[in-house]
């Protein structure tokens, strides 16, 4: 068989060789998927990645802390991961090292295919400046988004963002700043939590206004139930309610078809990884 793995530190939580397991399963692949935990120490992702593969290895995921480090590893990479500035999935071609990012084009996928929300046309606000943010800008765009706002606790940090990706944005509108720069009562189609904020049992401080009319909030993290964010959402009148678990299955979706050129069926597999929202 075919080897993939999923690469991280910590690793044991990775949800990854469940889903792709199940994704070989059903499209008859014949793929083994494992976790590697590529350790804390300078140099640990460098070398398992060799290691890996020296032994055959087809393919990897790639997780917290290794993003940056997977891009710069790469021999060549998509527009997705060089906007993003990191990668989520390698393909190993004999001394080729591609590099993608599939994160932003699964949360699009999950909006419009799993959600029933199309993009085109829509104004969306992005919370964050991180990396989460930056993964989501180039699909966001292609999707036809039409008006992209960013805002961020650190304001200058987004309309930096803002400066450097306007360029490769087409057609979206794009503005940035803080969270005290929605104060003029703007209400958006969708709102994106892409900060770290639910990690810490925060919300971003993001004026009501903003969610009035939102046909959807959604928040990039999964497991954690209603984030505080969602909670924010909720009670500013915001329809409908999604966390990233979507984005998760859809993310994988997409690195699969890439490594196999067969794109799985994922209604299954996030049914089965789905947590209701209480
Ligand atoms: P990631 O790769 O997950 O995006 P990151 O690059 O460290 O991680 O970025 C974290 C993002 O979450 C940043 O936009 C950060 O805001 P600052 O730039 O002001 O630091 C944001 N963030 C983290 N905790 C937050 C909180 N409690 N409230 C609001 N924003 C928060």
């Amino acid at each position: 068989p075919d080897r993939y793995a999923v690469i991280g530190h910590p690793i044991a939580h990775s949800k990854s060789p469940l889903i792709h397991g199940l994704f070989a399963q059903a499209t008859g692949q014949d793929m083994v998927y494992e976790a590697i935990d590529g350790g804390g120490e300078p140099g640990g992702f460098a070398r398992a990645l060799t290691a890996f593969r020296a032994e055959g290895g087809r393919g990897m995921n790639v997780t917290l802390p290794f993003k940056l480090q997977a891009l710069a590893a790469a021999t060549e990479a998509s527009d997705d991961a060089r906007l993003a500035g990191a990668a989520n999935a390698l393909r190993f071609e004999g001394d080729r090292i591609e590099a993608q990012n599939f994160d932003g084009s699964g949360l699009v996928r999950d909006m419009t295919h799993n959600l029933g929300l199309p993009l085109a046309g829509k104004s969306v606000l992005l919370l964050g400046a991180g990396g989460a943010t930056r993964g989501a800008l180039l699909p966001l765009a292609r999707a036809g988004v039409a008006r992209l706002v960013l805002a961020n606790r650190t304001a200058a940090k987004a309309a930096d963002l803002v400066r450097e990706v306007a360029p490769h944005l087409g057609g979206c509108v794009v503005e940035g700043g803080g969270f005290a720069d929605l104060g003029g009562g703007e209400a958006f189609d969708v709102v994106i939590n892409a900060t770290s904020s639910s990690l810490s049992g925060e919300a971003p401080a993001v004026p009501a206004s903003a969610f009035a009319a939102a046909a959807l909030a959604y928040d990039m993290v999964y497991g954690k139930g209603l984030t505080p964010f969602l909670k924010a959402a909720q009670a500013a009148g915001a329809s409908r309610m999604a966390d990233g678990v979507g984005m998760l299955v859809e993310q994988a979706a997409e690195a699969f078809a890439w490594w196999r050129g067969v794109r799985p069926d994922t209604r299954d597999v996030l049914a089965r990884l789905t947590v209701p929202l209480v």
